[in-house]
């Protein structure tokens, strides 16, 4: 693979990326194993959202992922499983053993059915068979829509809904610290409105006790043990589908991302290789979930792509014990370890004896992904974690974008606390101002937007091409828009500010506040609601609700209230979208047109009082006074 090694190195590859993009992305793709050669790099159409990239071209992911390391790999570990609780031994799962586990599996969807093109929902803890099974997916054509298992049946409803899946994969239940959470449970309830799904694969975790739907529930064990561990990987062309991951948005609908094959392996496996700087032999931990796409690219796609070693871990930092994650990285040897700020900032807090404890000395280099690390966290993860000598790649990315676009290069960019820095070679993004004009000065502030297409961005939203376009390219005309504000020193180095819209990012989690919202309002004593984020010491933000009580609802206890909406969340959407504060009020500042001002209700929930701009042209600016006084 590719790899820079010097910061010359970087700058002329860049230039050259952006010169001759057909070029540069052509030779990068040119070290991954196709069936069929493309006969165009790319094309692309940034007004009706249209990207084609290694046109014609055919190949199979997993081929690249697994069979391709068969030949000197096959022994080496491929997955390094590491239960939740310490008692049970870790899994060790070669490239061998994971080439059987995916045919088995592939074979088994097949079995029930699936072929190319159709959608499997799967919804699983942290365990080997979630590898397995997206892969036995791509295997077979099957796109793939991995729901994160701490999502309530309403929301697993909605996106199967949506992907009219076919068939779904679960487990009886799932271990997260010291709570067991009945996955299967959650689906035989999710189902209940779900017409599409034929069948569901349930493979043992927990032994409890499960309801079993005759003719359409399995036991993975039972109807896998005759099938064979052989599968011909389907011939996919590098446009098909790979999969949907569903991301918050501006309305109550979730987005549907829909990624496609080649460009995402070529992006994913390219800087994978880069950005972690990634050796033979290294022990890679991403921290994440492969509910959430760190997972799919940066668990799975990009490190299998590079034969590495790549740690699965099921559990939580703070279980046992807030020593963990620091044990996990002192036993394996860990080399290049990749988390969010939230968790970095969740131990920081706790006594440093629990880092100490343990020898870090494996470590060459931190990753940090999800949200702006504050330059506290980024101190401490330097100091405590790195010991002054492993570069921070601080690695700002979307589900949307499919890979990790502007990020440090260990030990080629120098870093800067709280920055994302430059850009990956291939990426060009650019800071437009309130005009929609590029700023070309720097210093500068603006909303971030991308130039030019890149491989693994995603294609459309399933479903829904018009609410790509609206989302994503027509702020902007000519560009992709991030949703994200950022800065940009002399140096050119990005620093991200935050997002410009109605997505609040809570411990790393995206959460629109329509689907929020909406919850709430089904709430029976409920007549409307508006939520903000606050800024968290932990979680980075937090979430304020203000709420307007219908007539009928304003004599209830109001912590009883408080409870109740929040469980409406938890069922709706999870535990993840739960409100810290929940203020009572009885009108929301809007504009005349009835829009609710979300700026005023901001500064309210950061408790900046000072200047509230121009409220007159409010339909009810008494209102912003009473809440003020009712503040939380
Ligand atoms: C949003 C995307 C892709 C990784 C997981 C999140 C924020 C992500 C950074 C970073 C500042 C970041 C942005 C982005 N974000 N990484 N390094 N610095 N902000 O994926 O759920 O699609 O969220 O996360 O606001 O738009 P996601």
């Amino acid at each position: 693979m590719v790899q820079i090694k010097s910061l010359e190195e970087y700058l002329k590859t860049y230039t050259r990326s952006v010169e001759q993009p057909e070029l540069f992305w052509s030779e990068i793709a040119e070290q991954f194993d196709w069936i069929q050669k493309w006969d165009k790099t790319f094309e692309s159409d940034m007004i009706k959202a249209e990207f084609k990239w290694f046109r014609n071209a055919k190949l199979n992911i997993t081929s690249n992922c697994i069979d391709r390391h068969l030949d000197n790999k096959s022994d080496q570990t491929a997955l390094l499983f590491v239960p939740n609780s310490p008692d049970e031994a870790a899994q060790k799962i070669t490239y061998k053993e994971l080439s059987l586990m995916v045919n088995r599996m592939a074979n088994t969807l097949k079995d029930l059915g699936v072929s190319k093109g159709d959608r499997v929902c799967i919804y699983l803890p942290m365990i080997p068979e979630l590898a397995a099974a997206v892969l036995a997916c791509a295997r077979i054509g099957a796109i793939h829509s991995v729901v994160f298992a701490g999502f309530s049946s309403t929301a697993v409803a909605a996106r199967i809904n949506d992907s009219s899946s076919k068939v779904m994969i679960t487990s009886d239940g799932g271990y997260r610290g010291n709570k067991t959470i009945d996955l299967k449970g959650i689906v035989n309830d999710a189902l209940k409105s779900c017409d599409s799904v034929e069948s569901v694969l349930t493979i043992k975790r927990t032994g409890q006790e499960t309801v079993m739907i005759e003719g359409r529930d399995y036991w993975y064990e039972d109807i896998s043990k005759n099938l064979s561990d052989e599968c011909e990987p389907e011939i996919m062309d590098a446009e098909d589908p790979l999969f949907i991951l569903y991301t918050s948005g501006s309305t109550g609908k979730p987005k549907g991302m829909l990624h496609s094959t080649g460009g995402y392996m070529v992006y994913t496996g390219f800087t994978f290789k880069n950005v972690f700087q990634y050796e033979s032999g290294d022990i890679y931990w991403c921290t994440a979930d492969i509910g959430w796409i760190t997972g799919h690219s940066y668990i799975l796609y990009g490190p299998l792509l590079n034969g590495a070693t790549t740690v699965m871990f099921e559990g939580v930092p703070s279980y046992p014990d807030f020593g963990r994650f620091w044990e996990i990285i002192e036993k394996y040897k860990v080399n290049q370890f990749y988390t969010a700020p939230t968790a970095i900032r969740s131990l920081a807090k706790e006594s440093l004896e629990w880092v100490e404890k343990y020898d870090l000395s494996s470590i060459k280099v931190l990753g940090s992904v999800g949200e702006p690390i504050n330059e506290e966290a980024w101190h401490w993860y330097d100091e405590h974690i790195g010991k002054r000598n492993c570069p921070i790649v601080d690695t700002w990315w979307q589900t949307e974008t499919g890979g990790i676009m502007i990020s440090p290069i260990p030990h080629v960019t120098p870093t800067k606390p709280t920055y994302a820095t430059l850009p990956l070679p291939g990426i060009q993004p650019v800071l437009l101002d309130e005009q929609h004009k590029e700023i070309t000065v720097n210093p500068a502030q603006g909303s971030l937007c991308i130039k030019h297409a890149w491989p693994s961005m995603a294609r459309t939203i399933w479903g829904d091409h018009q609410r790509y376009i609206d989302t994503y390219f027509s702020a902007y005309k000519g560009y992709y828009f991030t949703g994200d504000g950022a800065l940009r020193d002399d140096a050119g180095y990005y620093r991200i500010t935050g997002r410009m819209d109605d997505v609040i990012i809570v411990s790393g989690h995206n959460l629109g506040t329509a689907p929020i919202e909406d919850a709430i309002n089904e709430h029976p004593a409920v007549a409307e609601s508006a939520i903000i984020g606050f800024p968290h010491d932990i979680k980075g933000n937090a979430l304020y609700g203000f709420v307007i009580l219908k007539e009928s609802g304003t004599d209830r206890n109001q912590d009883e209230l408080r409870i109740e909406i929040n469980k409406m969340i938890s069922d709706h959407i999870g535990p993840i979208a739960k409100l810290d504060k929940i203020q009572f009020v009885s009108g929301l500042p809007k504009t005349r047109s009835g829009k609710i001002m979300r700026r005023i209700l901001r500064k309210i929930g950061e408790g900046d009082l000072s200047n509230f701009g121009d409220i007159s042209t409010l339909l009810n600016p008494e209102i912003v006074e009473e809440i003020i006084e009712g503040r939380l």
